[in-house]
């Protein structure tokens, strides 16, 4: 009986990991949509995201073109380090997004790591 009662609750504790790790891409889905926050949409298709504009590459396979979360991030942070002349908003240097907030958009943006399949 004990045991079938750690079982379960080690059951719950997966499950609830499992929903705040899709909860967190939730959020990041819907910062990096939304238009007073992300608006990355403005310049990059995303897989789901409506009217997308083209300034910027699709972002799909991710983590075939950034080898680590923390460039991905870097990139995301101030895209200016590597372009000086990117269009992009430096999102963390101008806070436009606070540090929790780029953290979900980050993990939104690498969970997009399979190609788009044209649908
Ligand atoms: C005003 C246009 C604009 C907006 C808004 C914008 N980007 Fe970009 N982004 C660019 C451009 C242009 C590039 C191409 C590289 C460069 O010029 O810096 C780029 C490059 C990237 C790259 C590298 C992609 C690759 O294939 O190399 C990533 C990742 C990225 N942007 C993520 C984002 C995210 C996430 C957001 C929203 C939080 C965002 N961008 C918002 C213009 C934009």
């Amino acid at each position: 009986m004990k045991s079938l009662v750690l079982f379960c609750l080690i059951l719950s504790l997966g499950a609830c990991a499992f929903n705040s790790k899709q909860q967190r891409l939730a959020t990041g889905k819907q910062l990096s949509f939304q238009r007073d926050k992300g608006n990355c949409l403005a310049c990059h298709m995303i897989e789901g995201g409506e009217d997308p504009g083209n300034v910027g590459p699709a972002l799909v396979d991710i983590q075939t073109k950034f080898s680590t979360k923390s460039q991905l991030k870097a990139l995301i942070w101030d895209a200016t380090q590597f372009n000086a002349q990117s269009s992009m908003p430096p999102f963390g240097r101008n806070k436009i997004l606070t540090p929790e907030e780029l953290d979900l958009v980050v993990d939104y943006i690498w969970s997009l790591d399979a190609p788009v399949t044209g649908k």
